[in-house]
């Protein structure tokens, strides 16, 4: 049975700040420089499994082809951010106020001609490659770890008993 908001009629539901609400000035973040070069983010959430990124890429910056394992999420403010596919050689981009969708097992090499900053949420493991061949995996624990190096985590008041051992 759905649950009713019947409270909203009488009066009796009111506006709180829950103890897990974040309300959080992104400005006092410091941008984490990411794995490749040319990409900054600040961790906006975290989950484990899942997080939610504000990404900043320069100019002309040409990520290595890599595959998402879940689904990944991308809005943009400033800029442009895409890819080609091989298959059919057409080029699909996103610019200001475009958002991207990409399902789980999507496989890319996104380029940026303008830069961007976006916000983007990424559930999964990344899977790439190293300069040696070798296969790289980078999770949402990854960044989570990074930025906790960067002194960029403090704001999301992550119970780090959660992760795994
Ligand atoms: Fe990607």
């Amino acid at each position: 049975m759905a649950q009713m908001l019947s409270d909203t009629y009488t009066g009796n539901l009111k506006a709180k700040k829950e103890a897990g609400n974040r309300f959080t000035d992104t400005n006092l973040i410091p941008w984490t420089a990411f794995f490749l070069n040319g990409v900054d983010y600040k961790l906006l959430d975290f989950t484990g499994d899942r997080c939610t990124l504000l990404v900043k890429l320069e100019k002309g910056t040409k990520l290595a082809i890599h595959q998402h394992l879940g689904p990944v999420e991308v809005y943009l403010m400033s800029g442009s951010f895409g890819y080609v596919d091989e298959a059919t050689g057409e080029s699909h981009m996103i610019y200001a106020g475009g958002y991207l969708y990409e399902p789980p097992s999507t496989v890319h090499q996104p380029v940026s001609p303008d830069g961007f900053t976006g916000i983007a949420v990424i559930h999964g493991d990344v899977l790439g490659f190293a300069a040696d061949g070798s296969q790289v995996n980078i999770g949402p624990i990854d960044y989570y770890r990074r930025a906790k190096e960067n002194n960029a985590v403090a704001h999301l008041n992550f119970d780090e008993a959660l992760l795994p051992a």
